[in-house]
């Protein structure tokens, strides 16, 4: 019998299998199997529950050339890659996963709560630059669509696993039409949102103890998604005066034997930077090269200016071996609490991510198919005048950030400003909390973009309406710590 001696103060009994133990991190405290593994050559630092622990583990493994196999089973398992049976005491009460127990909780519930329960006066009114939603309703024309739609009996049972055949079919049709390049139906799926296709995504290519390469600053439930599988995003800054846009080259240094693949997001969040067609050919290339895949999420992209292509990814049919593509349908029609994204890759792939959605969603909510196929059919020129307002409200923000000489523009797109505030040594998350408290702006602080980032500040500006964007200017210039 092999006994698990916890560091803590659970006793944990295993039924040893065929093959030698290596540590693994259990939910509370810490346990290690010390049967068949020289314990000196994996340190004596005890591993604490969640990353980086287990992080820290998996790196040791691999030190120790343990290859990881197919899990079977809970953590234990997971972490060693092998499949162990074990038995644990009664317990008070459950305890959580402990890589998501180690994951953050939300910027935006974080930031909400900072101004919950607060009441603001009329001359100067709670200004929120916080959440990326768009600041107007769906057309009106879209939501007596949809009222129509309602009263149809037939309208509201599951669909099909990856979405309507219409939707899919008109997304293709519309992606092929943006990026002048054939996709078919087969090779798209609806999804839950594109926070949902980016979870299915990295659960179709990665498992716990590989790496992922992901620029910083990055936007948070990326981060978050990753750490809570047990996956290690690998940080990728971009240099100075690169405009915000990560460089190929470095992320070519990052590449090791656990990398399963790159995120991009352009335009991006949180810098709004729009990364070049060559940035994203020269990621294409290196990440076929290298055999890992490419993870692009254009949420933004109908926010570019009009007829722009912005990458000719699509045009080399071999994309489907490297590219896993993201889209939301959030932002362009306004639809952010109807749930509607969608996944684009080869059909191989997405016979993987069609599995996933089955379990964690069996269809998109299928009113938001609904709203996403109307506003594909009959609502691409009315998002383009918001695209254009958007613009707008961008250079008005542009023009006064400019004239400031406190605060400086890093980068700037159609739904976000990132700025480095002018309190040297104070962290982001000190200045967006008492320009909360202080000036009724509610922001996101660069810390919770990734480390290093505490310069800087997120203003998500595409909710302020234009009359706002005189007193957001006026408040920021007068703050002081
Ligand atoms: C880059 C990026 N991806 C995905 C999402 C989430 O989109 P959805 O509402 O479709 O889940 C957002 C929302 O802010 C985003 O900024």
């Amino acid at each position: 019998m092999l006994i698990l001696r916890p560091i803590h103060h659970q006793t944990l009994r295993a039924a040893p299998l065929a093959e030698p133990r290596v540590p693994v991190s259990f939910n509370t405290g810490t346990a290690r199997i010390f049967d068949g593994i020289d314990d000196s050559r994996i340190g004596k630092t005890p591993l604490s529950s969640g990353s980086p622990g287990v992080l820290d583990t998996l790196d040791r493994l691999d030190k120790l050339d343990t290859p990881a196999a197919p899990q079977k089973t809970g953590p234990a398992a997971i972490a060693t890659g092998r499949a162990i049976r074990y038995e644990r005491p009664m317990q008070d009460m459950p305890t959580a996963n402990p890589w998501l127990a180690a994951v953050d909780p939300s910027p935006i519930g974080e930031t909400r709560r900072w101004v919950l329960g607060r009441s603001f006066p009329d001359d100067k009114p709670l200004i929120d630059l916080a959440q990326a939603v768009p600041g107007f309703p769906p057309a009106l024309e879209l939501r007596r669509h949809l009222g129509e739609r309602l009263l149809d009996p037939a309208a509201h049972g599951y669909t099909p696993i990856l979405g309507l055949a219409e939707l899919r079919e008109a997304y293709a049709a519309h992606l092929s039409g943006f990026y002048r390049a054939p996709i078919s139906a087969s090779e798209v799926g609806i999804t839950s949102g594109c926070n949902q296709a980016f979870c299915l995504a990295v659960m179709s290519l990665a498992q716990a103890g590989d790496q992922v390469i992901l620029p910083r600053p990055h936007y948070f439930n990326h981060d978050m998604w990753m750490r809570m599988q047990g996956i290690e995003p690998v940080p990728l800054d971009f240099r100075p005066g690169s405009g915000a846009v990560p460089s190929p080259e470095d992320a070519a240094r990052l590449i090791g034997p656990r990398t399963r693949a790159i995120v991009l997001v352009t335009p991006n969040n949180p810098t709004g930077a729009v990364y070049p067609a060559a940035t994203l050919r020269a990621f294409h290339d290196l990440a076929r090269a290298r055999g890992i895949a490419l993870i692009l999420d254009e949420t933004y992209k109908d926010f570019l200016p009009e007829g722009e292509r912005p990458h000719d990814l699509f045009d080399d049919p071999d994309w489907r071996r490297t590219v896993i593509h993201l889209y939301s349908f959030s932002k362009v029609f306004a639809l952010t609490g109807y749930r509607v994204g969608a996944v684009t890759a080869g059909t191989a792939m997405m016979t993987e991510i069609e599995k996933a959605m089955d379990c964690v969603s069996i269809c998109p909510p299928r009113i938001g198919q609904e709203a996403a196929l109307y506003g594909l059919a009959h609502l691409m020129p009315w998002a383009r005048g918001n695209t254009r307002a958007l613009g707008a409200r961008a250079d008005a923000l542009q023009a006064g950030l400019a004239r400031s000489n406190r605060w400086r523009l890093v980068s700037i797109g159609a739904y976000f400003a990132y700025v480095e505030h002018p309190f040297d040594g104070r962290s982001s998350i000190e200045v967006s909390r008492a320009l909360a408290d202080r000036k009724n702006l509610l922001t996101i602080p660069g810390e919770m973009f990734g480390k290093g980032q505490d310069r800087f500040v997120r203003l998500a500006f595409a909710n302020v309406a234009d009359d706002r964007i005189a007193p957001v200017l006026d408040r920021l210039e007068r703050f002081t710590l």
